[in-house]
C-alpha cells in the first residue's frame, strides 16, 4: 500500500517487527465502524460520490460479517488491521476501495479506533465493578451484626462488623468506577480528520464524524490528536488502582481462609486442591488476583515508558500502546469477576470471627473511652489506667472484658462507686456511632445510601 517509491521489499525481520496485526486485529469492529462513518461524511461533503460511498459501506459490511464468522486473517505483509481491512475491501469491490483513505491517515485512524475501544472498555469495567459492588452489598446486609476483629498492623485492634468491612470495599469500587467514568469522558474527542499530523486540505465535517462515532466533539489540535495516548494511560491508571483494591481483598481472603484464622471457607467454585496433599483447599483465585495486580501495574508502567520523551507528532513507538492495554483489560476483567464470585459464594464463620474479636483485649479502648466519659479523666490518664487494666488481665490470664468488678474497681479509687461499662464486643461495635463508624445502625444507613446510588 505504500510501496510506490520502493524497489526492494522489507526483510523478514522488518516485516515481523512492523506487524501489529497479531494484536491490533482486536480493533476490527472499531476500524470498520469508523471507516463507514468517514466515507459517509466524505459523500455528504461531495468529496466522494454517493454511489462509491454506498459501495464502500456495503463492502465494509461484508468484511465485518466475514470477521464475525471466521476471525481476522493475519498477514504480516499487510502490517495492521487498517491495511488488512482495506486490502480485503479492494479484493471485494475493486479500485473504488482506494477512495476510502481520502483525507485520512492511519495515524488519525488508529488514534480513533483505539479511543473507541478504550471508551467501551471503560464502560465494561464500570459495569463489572457495579456487579462487584452489588455482591459486596448483599453480603454486608447479611453480616451487619457479624462481629470480627478489626486490625491495624494486622494486630487485633478493635472489633468491627463484617458488614462494615465489606462496605469499605464498596467505597473503593465506587471511586474506581468514577475513575473509569472520568477516563471515558476525557476520551470523548474524535481524532479522525487530523490526517497524518497537519490536518487535511479537504473540506471535512469533523463534527459529524465525531457525533456519529459517539464522541462529544473533534480533537482541537491535529499534532496532539495523532500522538496523544493519554486516554490509554488514563485507562491503565484507573485499572491499576482498581486492581490494587482487588488485590487487597484477595489478600484478606487468603489470610481469612488460612487455618490459624479460619474466618472463611471458600466455596468449591473458587478453590483448588493439591495433587499431593488431599486435605488442601487452596485460595488460588485470590492469589492470582493478587498477582494480576502486579502485572496490571506493569502494563501501566510499560506505556508510561513508551510515551516518555516522544517528540511530536506520530511515532511508531505508539503502536506498542495496545498490548499493555489489552493485557491489563483482560486481567482486570477476570480479577473483578473472580472477586465478585468469591464474595458471593464464601461461607463466613461467624463464631470463629466473634471468638477472635473478643480476644487480644480488643475492647481496651472502650474502657478508656468510658473512663473519659463516666469518670471525667483526661484521655491520656484514661489510656494509662487502661494499660494497668490490661496488665492485670494478662497476669490473671484473661481478657480485659473478663476482669471482675472488684479487679476493675481496685485499679483506682475513683471507680469505687461507678456503674461499670459493657466491655463486650457487641457493646463495643454498637457504640461506634460516629458517621462512617462500624455500629450496625450506621452500617445499615450506609447500605441504604449505597443501594440508592447503585439503583440510580
Ligand atoms: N499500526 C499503526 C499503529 O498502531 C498504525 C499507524 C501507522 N502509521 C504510520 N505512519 N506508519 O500505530
Amino acid at each position: 500500500m505504500w510501496g510506490g517509491r520502493f524497489s526492494g521489499g522489507p526483510s523478514a525481520v522488518m516485516r515481523e517487527i512492523n506487524a501489529s496485526i497479531p494484536f491490533d486485529k482486536r480493533l476490527w469492529r472499531q476500524d470498520i465502524r469508523a471507516s463507514k462513518v468517514h466515507v459517509a461524511m466524505l459523500a455528504a461533503q461531495g468529496i466522494v460520490s454517493e454511489e462509491d460511498a454506498a459501495t464502500i459501506r456495503e463492502g465494509l459490511g461484508r468484511i465485518a460479517a466475514e470477521y464475525e464468522a471466521d476471525g481476522v486473517p493475519e498477514n504480516f505483509d499487510l502490517e495492521d488491521i487498517h491495511m488488512t481491512v482495506e486490502a480485503r475491501l479492494t479484493e471485494l469491490i475493486g479500485p473504488v476501495a482506494g477512495r476510502l483513505h481520502t483525507a485520512r491517515s492511519r495515524n488519525d485512524q488508529v488514534a480513533t479506533d483505539f479511543r473507541l475501544w478504550v471508551r467501551e472498555a471503560c464502560e465494561e469495567m464500570e459495569a463489572g465493578l457495579a456487579a462487584f459492588q452489588r455482591a459486596l452489598l448483599a453480603r454486608a446486609e447479611e453480616h451487619t451484626d457479624t462481629v470480627m476483629p478489626g486490625f491495624t498492623h494486622l494486630q487485633a485492634a478493635q472489633p468491627v462488623t463484617l458488614g462494615h468491612h465489606m462496605m469499605a470495599y464498596y467505597e473503593m469500587a465506587k471511586r474506581d468506577r468514577s475513575r473509569f467514568a472520568d477516563a471515558r469522558a476525557r476520551a470523548a474527542e474524535c481524532p479522525l480528520g487530523s490526517a497524518a499530523l497537519a490536518g487535511t486540505s479537504f473540506d471535512l465535517d469533523r463534527d459529524r464524524t465525531a457525533g456519529e462515532l459517539g464522541f462529544a466533539h473533534p480533537t482541537a489540535n491535529s499534532l496532539d490528536a495523532v500522538s496523544d495516548r493519554d486516554f490509554a494511560l488514563d485507562y491503565l491508571m484507573a485499572a491499576t488502582t482498581a486492581s490494587l483494591h482487588l488485590s487487597r481483598l484477595a489478600e484478606e481472603f487468603v489470610i481469612w481462609a488460612s487455618q490459624p484464622f479460619g474466618f472463611v471457607k471458600l466455596s468449591d467454585a473458587y478453590s483448588t486442591g493439591s495433587s499431593i496433599m488431599p486435605q488442601k483447599r487452596n485460595p488460588d483465585a485470590a492469589e492470582l488476583v493478587r498477582g494480576h495486580a502486579g502485572r496490571i501495574a506493569g502494563c501501566m508502567q510499560a506505556l508510561v515508558m513508551v510515551m516518555k520523551g516522544l517528540p511530536l507528532a506520530y511515532a511508531k513507538d505508539t503502536q506498542d500502546d495496545k498490548p499493555p492495554v489489552f493485557e491489563a483489560h483482560d486481567l482486570l476483567a477476570l480479577s473483578i469477576a473472580a472477586m465478585t464470585g468469591m464474595v458471593e459464594t464464601s461461607d463466613f464463620r461467624r463464631e470463629r470471627m466473634r471468638d477472635l474479636a473478643a480476644g487480644g483485649h480488643s475492647t481496651a479502648t472502650d474502657f478508656a473511652d468510658w473512663l473519659v466519659r463516666a469518670i471525667g479523666l483526661p484521655f491520656r490518664e484514661a489510656h494509662h489506667l487502661t494499660g494497668a487494666a490490661v496488665k492485670l488481665a494478662e497476669e490473671k490470664g484473661c481478657d480485659i472484658s473478663e476482669l471482675d468488678d472488684a479487679s476493675l474497681r481496685g485499679l483506682d479509687p475513683r471507680l469505687a462507686e461507678a456503674q461499670l461499662p459493657d466491655l463486650s464486643v457487641e457493646g463495643s461495635v454498637a457504640s461506634r456511632m460516629s458517621y462512617g463508624g462500624t455500629a450496625p445502625a450506621r452500617v445499615r444507613e450506609a447500605i441504604a445510601r449505597a443501594r440508592k446510588e447503585l439503583d440510580q
